[in-house]
């Protein structure tokens, strides 16, 4: 079979994406597959070689010449965070040609990549989550209307986007300025939510081989303010899994993640964060291309659970592909 793993994107998560993607590369078995690492950047989309050696690809089937010989997929390995392979885009592309990709369909990448509509869409399911107020770029912003609501400190954050980019912390009426300006540098809707002080955990909730499957879960302790982008790709924070929490909040985050996998009818793998406020998880968002790379937190609560990166990828290929 081959697979066209896809990386890069059009965000600022590209970087991420392209680790991500290499992992996955350097991983599946290349006896099983045959394996095509396809760059999906603003200006271009390229099939590249081991000789770094680029081929366009053609968008009219998603196919590729190489040596006059034309490539198609049988399937699609999606490592793309962010848009376009975390908000349903590239899901829709390919269902339109009938190619099947390995994370959520495009309505449920959607709908999970904008917070906002996510976190309305599981509220009525009693999942809890943080007070919130939105705002869209071009409205006026009322700075007292915001904090009535969701108090200080709050986060500042953009609406779609990943890996903490487009997020600040406030802690007074001051910052705003500078924190809508950063949101708004990655979108134009923006979402701010109350801080929740708590316990932070990560929980992957995965098809693995046809079950769906909750990891083990991961505790977040950044050395940082937050987990942000330095914070969890520069090494300044601590993941420990299993989470040190007792065994009657592990069970009630993990019923939850696995809800909030079922309820959105999720696909492959996903990722989603949780902060236990007065003993009940709250949600911060759920993530359905989670990070792949040597930092990143779901290949590590795979390992903990047994399950080895190659088996991971094989599984979201095979089921992908049935
Ligand atoms: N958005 C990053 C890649 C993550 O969720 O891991
Ligand atoms: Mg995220």
């Amino acid at each position: 079979k081959n697979i066209a793993i896809i990386m890069g994107g059009f965000s600022s998560e590209f970087e991420i994406s392209l680790k991500s993607g290499q992992v996955v590369y350097n991983t599946l078995d290349p006896e099983k597959y045959h394996l095509y690492r396809i760059h999906i950047l603003k200006d271009k989309w390229v099939f590249v070689n081991d000789l770094k050696e680029e081929f366009p690809i053609d968008k009219n089937d998603f196919s590729v010449m190489v040596n006059e010989t034309k490539i198609t997929f049988d399937c699609v390995f999606n490592a793309i965070h962010g848009s376009p392979g975390e908000d349903g885009y590239m899901q829709g592309y390919l269902e339109l040609l009938h190619i099947p990709q390995t994370s959520a369909d495009m309505y449920q990448a959607a709908l999970t990549f904008n917070k906002r509509d996510c976190l309305s869409a599981l509220k009525p399911y009693g999942i809890q989550c943080a007070e919130s107020y939105f705002v869209n770029l071009g409205d006026a912003i009322d700075e007292d209307a915001i904090i009535a609501k969701v108090g200080l400190p709050c986060f500042v954050k953009a609406n779609r986007a990943g890996s903490s980019f487009g997020i600040s912390k406030v802690y007074q009426k001051e910052d705003f300025k500078t924190a809508f300006e950063v949101a708004f540098a990655e979108d134009d809707e923006v979402i701010i939510e109350s801080y929740l002080d708590g316990t932070e955990v990560s929980v992957g909730v995965i098809n693995y081989k046809g079950k769906v499957t909750v990891l083990p879960i991961t505790e977040i302790v950044s050395d940082n303010d937050f987990f942000d982008y330095k914070a969890k790709y520069l090494g300044q924070s601590q993941e420990i899994t299993p989470a040190r929490i007792s065994d009657e909040q592990s069970e009630k985050v993990r019923t939850i993640a696995k809800k909030v996998y079922e309820v959105l009818r999720l696909k492959g793998f996903s990722r989603s964060e949780y902060i236990f406020k007065n003993g009940e998880p709250h949600l911060l968002e759920v993530n359905t291309v989670p990070g792949l790379t040597e930092a990143s937190i779901l290949p590590q609560q795979a390992k903990e659970a047994g399950i080895s990166l190659k088996h991971l990828f094989e599984s979201a290929v095979e089921s992908a592909l049935n």
